[in-house]
């Protein structure tokens, strides 16, 4: 398995020196192209932290983000490195989609294409249009985002991410604001970019699914993953009190 992201002994606080508080503790994950890595945890673990740690939206307090790419690696933690050739590689979608209220669905697609990537309106139009035919949602190029569901705005947030040809995604809880009967349209979204080979950091708090369609899943508890297993091994045979009682809430709440 060649790595993909290598993460080393990541600390991150956030506060003022007097009231500093450390949510990520010395974490360490290995990411392989093409895996798909599944973060799980309660509310407040540090998940959230983690991915917005791996894109460039949070400095760490130290530890290295290792990106690896065709020209080599780059440690994202080292100081003073732009982000924006780095956001460019990685593609984020979050829970509250963040699609631009004034734009066409086409529009949010293709802005960022011809922008940042310098890609001509014909060629943005019609990867646009190939990414939104792929995902049912041809018919909608022309509609604005309130005139969308929001498991067609989730789509449409996650093609615009696909549209810049990312080589790591990173998912926020992408379905957490959805109706159940939503769900569904997304994660078979997220099923076809595994399928595609896309390498994938999801938070989620769909267990079912994070046992499905992850290589590793990681329990983060405090801001320290507590156990990292494939899905097999960590849902069925948690090493950890934690992870158990964890899992048994999950049970309890009828998410697994
Ligand atoms: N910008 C911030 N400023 C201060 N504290 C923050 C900030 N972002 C997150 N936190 C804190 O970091 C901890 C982890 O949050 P988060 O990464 O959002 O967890 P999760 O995504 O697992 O719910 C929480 O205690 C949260 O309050
Ligand atoms: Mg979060």
């Amino acid at each position: 398995m060649s790595p993909k992201v290598s993460i080393r002994n990541v600390r991150k606080s956030f506060g003022t020196k007097a009231a500093r508080r450390t949510v990520l503790h010395d974490v360490s994950l290995e990411i392989g192209e093409h895996q798909v890595v599944c973060l799980i945890g309660a509310s407040g673990s540090g998940k959230s932290t983690l991915l917005r740690c791996i894109n460039m939206l949070e400095p760490v307090d130290d530890g290295e983000i290792w990106l690896h790419g065709p020209d080599g690696a780059i440690d994202l933690a080292e100081p003073g490195l732009d982000p924006d050739p780095i956001r460019r590689r990685i593609g984020m979608v979050f829970q509250s989609y963040n699609l631009f209220p004034h734009m066409s669905v086409l529009r949010n697609i293709t802005l960022a294409p011809t922008k940042v990537l310098g890609k001509s309106a014909p060629e943005a139009h019609a990867t646009a249009m190939e990414l939104l035919g792929r995902l049912g949602l041809a018919d909608k190029a022309a509609a604005y985002p309130d005139q969308l569901s929001g498991g067609q705005q989730q789509r449409v947030a996650i093609v615009r991410a696909l549209a810049m040809q990312p080589e790591l995604m990173l998912l926020d809880e992408v379905t957490a604001a959805l109706d159940p009967v939503l769900v569904g349209e997304v994660l078979n979204v997220i099923r076809d970019m595994r399928n595609d080979g896309m390498t994938m950091v999801l938070a989620t708090h769909e267990m079912g699914f994070a046992r499905e369609i992850a290589d590793l899943v990681c329990f983060l508890k405090d801001g320290v993953i507590l156990e990292a297993a494939p899905p097999a091994q960590l849902f069925s045979e948690p090493r950890h009190a934690e992870t158990r009682d964890f899992l048994a809430r999950v049970i309890a709440s009828g998410r697994l």
